[in-house]
């Protein structure tokens, strides 16, 4: 080939799914157009990887930015921003807005709302809620759709399907893999008094307990295979689940969060308090250790951060008032790979949860993967770099990180998304170029 290329990353270690390879990658128009020793190619633009490695650009599976309708706590233009520090390149965003994100209308005016606004690509997940059943099959396939949301507890928000009946008629409603948070809304019921007692944040996960995941995920995937719909069940928390899990492959993915495999109870709710407050809740390491197996054996198909802001004054109101949830996105890839250097999981196995896995879960399929003809979104890693998370570097609006002050070997140094330079060295590049993805 002897066309110049845009940009051409040279001497840095590409690391698939599956191994590493010593390659310069070249690329044009946005898209990956040659991979191998390009030492003697012409290019516009060169970046000196040597000692890097190159990961296929890192997709968070589970965002909430808050717009419209809780802009306080983060917007999309400074969640992206978050993301694209963090060394992510896509997004893909919960329904649980304000409208909630049911109708053609409300997801077009989140269209709309990202034009010239996202730094990151993104797509847009429709909730399922009473009103919307008989449209979902519909609205599943708009472009820029990532799937159906289906919340059967309650959480941040309005959309809830509580019982088995609704649930059924979601279920049967559609086919593309649909994304649920997992807690028996009943049995949140029944246990509210344990929330009310007048403790602190250690009773969250006594209220929300393993029982209200487990029954959840067994009542999903019941109905999933009776109704042959796939599923992909979001922030397991505890061993039975990843137990159960395993055998329901036929059926189900799963998902873990940063979080979930790093903070412990109750050692977190003392030292955070309510800003370690999410749904489904940190749990005890015994539970922490299940997540890890689901890792290693291969039940565990993603890791998104569910970063979920929301403010100092809010989560200081005192529980049980304060709302679930903490920021994520920008420190899901620092996290991690402080883990593969603590030996937790290999690089290729990340990639496999953060960039080509989410990407099949839902068919994005021009993501993923470090392979000519894909996109050109890369992240840059230095995996011997220790740094410490500080406040300065955080960008989301929420303005706080459950790993502040936290020490971490491993950190993203340049973010690519379709061949554009978007971060280096911790500083964004560039107005916001993020696009809508294609699903499908
Ligand atoms: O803790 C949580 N916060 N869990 C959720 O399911 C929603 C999220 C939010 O949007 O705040």
């Amino acid at each position: 080939m002897s066309t110049t290329s845009d940009l051409i990353i040279t001497g840095g270690v590409i690391v698939s799914d599956a191994y590493n390879t010593s390659a310069d990658i070249g690329i044009s128009n946005g898209k990956i157009s040659e991979i191998g020793d390009l030492s003697r190619r012409k290019s516009k633009k060169t970046i000196d990887a040597k000692n890097l490695h190159v990961l296929p650009g890192i997709i968070d599976s589970q965002v909430h930015f808050r717009e419209p309708g809780n802009e306080h706590k983060e917007d999309m233009k400074s969640g992206s921003k978050a993301a694209v520090l963090g060394g992510v390149t896509s997004v893909f965003e919960m329904p649980n807005t304000q409208p909630s994100t049911t109708t053609i209308p409300n997801f077009n005016q989140k269209l709309s709302r990202a034009q010239g606004r996202y730094h990151c690509d993104f797509g847009f997940f429709i909730g399922a809620c009473k009103e919307n059943i008989a449209d979902l099959s519909q609205l599943e396939n708009l472009p820029g759709c990532v799937g159906v949301k289906i919340f059967m507890g309650s959480s941040t928000g309005t959309l809830l399907i509580p019982d088995d009946e609704m649930l059924r008629k979601v279920l049967a409603s559609g086919r593309r893999r649909a994304a649920v948070h997992a807690e028996d809304e009943d049995r949140l019921n029944e246990r509210m008094y344990i929330r009310d007692s007048g403790g602190g944040p250690e009773l969250h996960p006594q209220w929300r307990d393993v029982d209200t995941a487990l029954l959840a995920t067994k009542r999903l995937i019941k109905n999933a295979r009776e109704l042959n719909r796939p599923v992909h069940v979001l922030h397991i928390t505890t061993a039975e689940e990843i137990n159960l899990l395993k055998t329901a492959r036929d059926i189900a993915t799963a998902e873990c969060t940063p979080q979930h495999l790093t903070l412990v109870s109750p050692d977190c709710y003392d030292q955070l308090g309510t800003y370690a407050q999410m749904n489904p809740p940190i749990r005890e390491i015994t539970h922490q250790r299940g997540l890890w197996a689901g890792i290693s054996d291969g039940t565990v198909t993603a890791i998104g951060s569910d970063h979920a802001p929301h403010t100092r004054e809010e989560k200081d109101e005192g529980y049980p008032n304060s709302p679930s949830g903490m920021p994520g996105v920008q420190t899901l890839l620092p996290i991690m790979l402080d883990h593969v250097n603590n030996g937790r999981l290999t690089l290729n196995r990340l990639v496999q949860l953060t960039s080509s896995g989410p990407a099949k879960l839902y068919n994005a399929s021009s993501k993923g993967k470090i392979s000519i003809g894909f996109d050109a979104d890369l992240t840059l890693v230095d995996l011997k770099r220790q740094q410490t998370i500080s406040q300065d570097w955080l960008a989301s609006k929420c303005g706080w990180s459950p790993y502040l002050n936290k020490k971490v070997t491993g950190w993203p140094v340049a973010t690519i998304l379709r061949g554009k330079v978007i971060m280096q060295d911790d500083q964004l590049i560039g107005d916001p170029i993020g696009e809508v993805i294609s699903f499908g």
